[in-house]
């Protein structure tokens, strides 16, 4: 099935909240943010904005009727701040006016007073001072400090990973209207609507029922609008409860940057311990996470950056911790692969630098070191249908490993100002929320008396189509044609208690649900096509639109169906609920099985480095990856192929950059470098794996969301490979991202 928003989006006729036609009187909105990092005693004067014709109200902390307080793990975030400032871009005030024109107008009048205080902004410095969100999470298996002292080699390095900008299309928004009784519609762009219901309710002091979240879809979400969606729709909800109009807030492009948190950057130390035949024989990491200000949802992203710090690889004897670090930055938050790209960048560090004190390839360590058959994860799951061995034997088919390294030797021995380098990544993602509680979803379906059908899941469109995916799974159930099906909008009063859209769970879990929900419609309707025909119910099926006898098609079809079991008071809606069975994790021992199953892959990533100017490009990307079997390859590829391109930002281009104030540099897309279709790998070549898939997943087909983000960590390899080329006295650094300027510097850096 081709992507059912294809013509929509490029007709430009797909709705986001800033297409929303605004009611008669609707207010805009605009936030009103701090300038500094730190400080206490903040008192604000907004007499002048509030005075400013056409300014309706400034809202600020004292006004909230109910507890200002956004925090979803972690009770720590003020909506708006009271007394204290923690980072730049804090929102203090919400200016509400005729128009948004005038609102920013009214913002620039605002005062501010207080007293500045010192100011954090790397994980180092805050770990130094022991300033943490929460109490550092620890995982380990077997003995590692006995194992290091049998290890014949040892390594130990530090390694950085800058954060990341999300960088959706459309930025953070909200548009809220007063329905009666005191009631609350708010259209959000946002991954987690009951989030958003859940914390605008206690910001406002009212039941969860008085607010309904309605979400058609998101121009991207990334992660970035898992949590931190929230507070602009809480801030229309308030303005709407408080001035009885319609209000819009839209980000732009600037304030999204300044105010929204972004992906973690980490700073960790590493040890790695390797027996003579290069097995890892021990592995230890201190990770040290930049949360920001609060916590928001740190503390599971810290947590599964734990669960992948291993990788693909089977390490027996493990130690890692993990410190969420409270700095001055606007609270940091998910971004595709939570927290295990993070991870993953370590231990592959920890490899290439034993792979360069050794003189050896580092694929031949990965490759000795891949997870097998009932291996166990150092967090106890038992490794199961492991693709870890086959993705990697199905890349070598198609692109002979060996081969390619001996003909970039060969380039690089005959060139001069060119050099060649290439890396080889695998991975391996674990499939649930790691929260278990988390994991599980509903659908609702209405067949109308005409034979269309309406579906609601709790899962949110955001460009990875999973809407088609659902429509597919009812489409596979019914028998019927895809123009009779229709996906409604993700709102909380057709399905509530959702987890958001996010951990790349959401088809699996939504269509789980959706296919019960179906499944018992389907039962339902044989049952009356059964009576109708004087047949047993189990000779009927559905097939294309018709009622057949075992093979024999009948004179009914699924147009009459309906209507028959209409006039026989059968009920035409059924909601079904899939809660992820045999998962678990007991956070006391943190040892269990957290993860319905695991996605594999492996990428071999060869790029060249101009030696003269410290620029490169990525000759091609050749990827062996497990999508189980597929149900819509078209859609899959689209992930793998976006999702690598992220991770080529993140590793290459993408600097963010903060100085010591506190304040966010790269706050242009000038300054803030992504991808484009010059910087992409110039050819990219996805394999599907072949393979049986795993039921896990929804009808075998495994989630695809986030695991190929992480195939983009080997460009880092692959760049630190061809500098070695041009400079054998450059020493990997593992600073991420491996942007022109460290390029250049490193192929003219001088052993000191
Ligand atoms: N693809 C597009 N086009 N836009 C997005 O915002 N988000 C990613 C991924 N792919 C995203 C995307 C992230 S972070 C996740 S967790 C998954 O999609 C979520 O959707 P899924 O669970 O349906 O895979
Ligand atoms: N992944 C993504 N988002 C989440 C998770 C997770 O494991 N847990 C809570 N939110
Ligand atoms: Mo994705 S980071 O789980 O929204």
């Amino acid at each position: 099935m081709k992507n059912i928003d294809a013509n929509g989006h490029v007709r430009g006729e797909s709705l986001f909240i800033d297409d929303i036609l605004t009611k008669q009187h609707s207010l805009h909105a605009v936030v009103f943010c701090s300038d500094i990092a730190h400080a206490n005693n903040l008192s604000l004067d907004i007499s002048k904005a509030q005075e400013l014709t056409g300014v309706e109200k400034v809202i600020v902390a004292k006004d909230i009727p109910g507890e200002n307080q956004i925090g979803g793990i972690l009770l720590d975030e003020h909506l708006l701040a009271e007394d204290e400032i923690h980072f730049q871009g804090m929102p203090l005030a919400i200016v509400v006016a005729e128009s948004q024109f005038i609102a920013k107008q009214a913002r620039k009048l605002i005062k501010v007073n207080y007293n500045e205080l010192p100011i954090i902004t790397t994980a180092k410095q805050a770990h130094i001072k022991k300033h943490y969100i929460n109490p550092a999470r620890s995982f380990q298996a077997g003995k590692v400090n006995e194992a290091f002292t049998k290890c014949k080699y040892v390594f130990s390095d530090e390694t950085f990973s800058n954060g990341q900008e999300h960088l959706y299309l459309e930025t953070q928004g909200a548009y809220a209207e007063k329905m009666e009784n005191g009631c609350i519609k708010l259209m959000s762009s946002t991954q987690g609507p009951t989030v958003v219901q859940r914390i605008a309710a206690r910001v406002l002091g009212v039941p969860m029922h008085k607010i309904e979240v309605d979400v058609t879809r998101l121009g991207g979400g990334f992660g970035g609008k898992e949590d931190q969606a929230t507070p602009w729709a809480c801030m229309v909800a308030l303005a709407t409860h408080m001035l009885n109009k319609p209000v819009k807030l839209v980000l732009d492009r600037h304030d999204d940057l300044k105010m929204t948190g972004k992906r973690h950057p980490y700073e960790s130390t590493f040890k790695i311990g390797l027996d003579e035949g290069f097995k890892i024989k021990a592995f230890e990491v201190e990770f040290l996470q930049n949360s920001g200000a609060a916590a928001d949802l740190s503390p599971a992203i810290a947590e599964r950056t734990l669960f992948h710090a291993t990788n693909s690889y089977f390490i027996p004897n493990v130690k890692t911790i993990v410190h969420s670090c409270k700095t001055n930055l606007p609270p940091n938050t998910a971004f595709r692969g939570f927290g295990g790209p993070q991870g993953k960048y370590v231990i592959e560090s920890a490899i290439a630098k034993a792979a360069t004190e050794l003189n050896v390839p580092a694929w031949k360590i990965q490759q000795a070191n891949l997870l097998q058959e009932n291996d166990k994860f150092y967090y106890g799951q038992k490794a199961e249908k492991v693709e870890a061995n086959n993705t990697w034997i199905q890349l070598d088919k198609a692109i002979n490993i060996n081969q390619v390294e001996q003909e970039i030797q060969a380039f690089n021995v005959s060139n001069q100002q060119h050099k060649k380098g290439m890396a080889v990544m695998p991975i391996c993602f674990g499939i649930s929320f790691t929260n278990t509680p988390m994991n599980h979803a509903r659908a609702l379906v209405h067949i109308y008396q005409d034979g269309s059908v309406g579906i609601s899941t709790g899962a949110v469109e955001m460009g990875q189509s999973v809407n088609t995916k659902m429509l597919q799974v009812a489409q596979q159930i019914f028998s019927i044609n895809a123009d009779l099906l229709k996906l409604e909008t993700t709102n909380t009063t057709r399905v509530a208690n959702t987890s958001p859209t996010a951990a790349s769970a959401t088809a699996d879990l939504n269509g789980k649900a959706l296919m019960k929900a179906c499944n018992a419609l389907v039962k339902r309707l044989k049952y009356v096509a059964a009576e109708e025909l004087s047949v047993g119910i189990d000779t009927i099926k559905l097939i294309n639109n018709w009622v057949y006898i075992n093979n024999e098609k009948t004179a009914l079809n699924w147009k009459e169906l309906i209507f028959k079991a209409f006039w026989k008071r059968i009920c035409l809606t059924e909601n079904a609920h899939y809660a992820t069975p045999i998962i678990n994790f007991d956070k006391g021992k943190e040892k269990g099985h957290p993860f319905a199953y695991h996605v594999y892959g492996t990428a071999l990533i060869q790029t060249t480095v101009d030696c003269l100017r410290g620029t490169y490009q990525i000759d091609r990307v050749d990827i062996v990856h497990d999508f189980g079997k597929s149900m819509n390859l078209g859609v899959d590829l689209g992930q793998v192929e976006g999702a690598l391109a992220q991770g080529v930002g993140w590793m290459t281009m993408e600097e963010i950059a903060y100085n010591d104030d506190g304040r966010l540099l790269s706050n242009t897309l000038s300054t803030y470098k992504i991808p484009d279709v010059f910087s992409v790998a110039k050819e990219i070549r996805v394999i599907p794996l072949e393979t049986e898939g795993n039921d896990m997943a929804i009808l075998k087909s495994k989630a695809v969301g986030e695991p190929p983000l992480m195939y983009g960590i080997g460009v880092y390899f692959a760049l630190a490979n061809a500098i070695k080329a041009f400079n054998p006295d450059y020493k990997i650094k593992f600073h991420s991202p491996m942007t022109p300027e460290k390029v250049l510097m490193g192929l003219y850096e001088e052993t000191t």
